[in-house]
């Protein structure tokens, strides 16, 4: 049997969590490889996991090596190779951006720490908590020792929108939509780019032949879809942001599939003209655990303009968390 593989999430008891811990226990990350989770929660939410954890035994999977709970850092990644950071705060009523940010600062700045302290050494991160380019930013600021490249936010369920709505509008199935690339922050500021997207390998803005659907449609309905499934479900997507959690894992660590890329946000390399470390949405392929950016994609004026005001409202992140002394 092969080493257990350990897999850290924080906010385990939230309703990512409830969506994501099973499939990690049944084999979604990484097959028949056995899997020891390691959840970290706030002390009030230790009980509600004890509850989940419950249920975790109760499905009885034969690959679950193990679960422990805890609300240290430290101890929870303790040996950790792969942190989900899904906890976050949520932005409450009458709450300053700087005071989201600020609170944000404080849990990320920690685990930033405590990753560093006691994960293994092959630890890879992806943070999904919002604001997550930013909380990725700050984690591997505070993470001395851990290369940044090993950290990561989560833009997988935007791309994933993105070719789920295009294959729709194309009459295909969602396997004949490839290419597919969100730019930027994941905010309602991200670009998702059909430009350079095909479908049934055919440039996918010619199969669509709209240019106007894809600007003022497409865009802003993949920018703004978390809201609507708000508004309409009552609470925030959860089953899509855990298995869209589980893709960008999975493609990190076993690769993307041949002649295919996804969208991983990650510290940018200068890569089209994105300013160094910024923690950007780009087009990457995985292999061998490490992501690449693919290089070289056309970038139309509107397309560049739409970038740059993403970028704009990462740097105002960034500016705003050096003010506070984050990073
Ligand atoms: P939730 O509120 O149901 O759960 C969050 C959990 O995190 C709570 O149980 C809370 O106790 C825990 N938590 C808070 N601070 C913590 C800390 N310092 N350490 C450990 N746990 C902590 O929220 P939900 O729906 O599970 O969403 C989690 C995050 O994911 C939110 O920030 C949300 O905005 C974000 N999100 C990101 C998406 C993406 O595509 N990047 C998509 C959907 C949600």
């Amino acid at each position: 049997m092969s080493t257990p593989f350990t897999v850290a999430v924080t906010g385990a008891a939230g309703q990512i969590g409830y969506a994501l811990l099973y499939r990690l226990a049944s084999g979604d990350l990484l097959g028949d490889r056995p899997v020891r989770l390691r959840l970290l929660e706030v002390e009030p939410a230790l009980k509600a996991l004890e509850g989940v954890v419950m249920e975790l035994d109760d499905c009885a999977f034969p690959n679950l090596a193990g679960v422990e709970i805890g609300s240290d850092p430290r101890r929870m990644f303790d040996g950790a190779n792969l942190a989900m950071l899904v906890g976050a705060m949520p932005r409450k009523a009458g709450m300053e951006r700087s005071d989201l940010l600020t609170a944000n600062g404080a849990i990320f700045t920690e685990q930033g720490r405590a990753l560093a302290a006691s994960a293994a050494d092959d630890v890879r991160v992806v943070v999904t908590g919002n604001p997550a380019n930013t909380n990725a930013l700050i984690a591997y600021h505070n993470a001395s020792g851990i290369p940044r490249e090993r950290f990561s936010a989560l833009t997988r369920l935007d791309h994933n929108r993105a070719r789920a709505l295009l294959a729709e509008r194309a009459g295909r199935p969602v396997r004949d939509v490839t290419g597919m690339t969100i730019w930027g922050n994941h905010s309602t500021t991200q670009y998702p780019d059909v430009f350079n997207a095909k479908v049934c390998g055919v440039p996918a803005d010619r199969w669509i032949a709209d240019d106007g659907w894809i600007n003022f449609d497409f865009i802003p309905t993949v920018a703004r879809r978390g809201a609507a499934v708000i508004a309409a479900r009552g609470s925030s997507s959860a089953a899509s942001a855990a298995n869209a959690t589980i893709e960008h894992s999975r493609d990190w660590l076993l690769g993307t599939p041949e002649g295919e890329w996804t969208s991983m946000a990650v510290p940018s390399d200068g890569s089209y003209g994105v300013p160094d470390g910024l923690v950007s949405s780009f087009p990457v392929t995985c292999s061998g655990g490490d992501w690449s950016i693919v290089q070289g994609l056309p970038i139309s004026a509107f397309a560049q303009a739409k970038i740059d005001a993403s970028l704009g409202e990462l740097q105002g992140e960034r500016d705003a968390v050096r003010a506070l002394g984050l990073i």
